[in-house]
């Protein structure tokens, strides 16, 4: 019913969007994290549903909860998150919000590990799989619109533009998220949506304001 009722821009497009951190095992009651409250994320799955889009929101384990009308797939590691993404397959457009943990624990233990089985425990690391350049590089299929978003401490734009290059999106919506900005964790966004065409600075504003821009941007890309 939701869906023959849809209206706006979007309506009758598909749009896959991840979301929140992912979890990475190291035993059965330990895991590796990270600090995404999968705010902006949440905000523009939202803001897509908004304009009429039928929206999957693959999601890790984030702090603040889905939106209405989504899909709501949620996943914990990394390559759960792939495995759903390429499930949630063929989509109009994809924007790849979240903060996938880039390694894995190869050597988690099945058990709990013990404090008194002698030393300390060493871990392991394997490379996780990337989501956003496995779908951006999709040979067939390909959604027609890949956005990535790149969190960085420094040299925003370059580090953003050489993203945008190495994992052959489209898009990537850049941020800076070093601790005196308070971005990551706060209620505010200051972005620069980097395309083949170059940079474009944002202003800062609400992540719910930066979702409903980035929105509508999507639509006028797929109309
Ligand atoms: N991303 C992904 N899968 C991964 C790692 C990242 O899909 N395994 C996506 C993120 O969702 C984001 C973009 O790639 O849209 C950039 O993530 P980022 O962590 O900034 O880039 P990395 O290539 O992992 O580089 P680094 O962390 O070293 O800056
Ligand atoms: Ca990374």
């Amino acid at each position: 019913i939701r869906d023959a009722l849809a209206d706006g821009p979007l309506a009758g497009r598909r749009i896959i969007v991840t979301s929140g951190p992912t979890h990475e095992s190291i035993d059965p009651v330990r895991y590796i994290a990270n600090r995404s409250s999968g705010a902006q994320g949440a905000a523009l799955a939202g803001a897509l549903a908004g304009l009429g889009a039928e929206v999957v929101f693959v999601t890790g384990p984030a702090q603040v909860p889905p939106p209405p009308g989504v899909k709501v797939v949620p996943v914990e590691t990394a390559s759960e998150m792939l495995r759903a993404v390429q499930a949630a397959l063929p989509a109009d457009a994809a924007v790849f919000a979240a903060a996938v943990a880039d390694w894995r624990v190869s050597n988690a233990s099945g058990q709990k590990m013990k404090k008194n089985a002698g030393g300390l425990p060493v871990l392991e690391f394997a490379e996780n799989p990337d989501i956003l350049a496995t779908i951006s590089r999709m040979a067939s299929g390909r959604p027609s619109l890949v956005v990535g978003f790149a969190a960085e401490t420094h040299d925003v734009e370059r580090h953003a533009t050489e993203k945008l290059a190495r994992k052959g999106c489209d898009w990537i919506v850049a941020n800076d998220v070093s601790p005196g900005t308070g971005i990551m964790g706060g209620a505010e966004n200051q972005v620069t949506l980097i395309t083949a065409e170059g940079g474009e600075a944002w202003p800062r504003m609400t992540k719910e304001q930066t979702a409903r821009q980035l929105a509508a941007r999507i639509a006028g890309a797929l109309a």
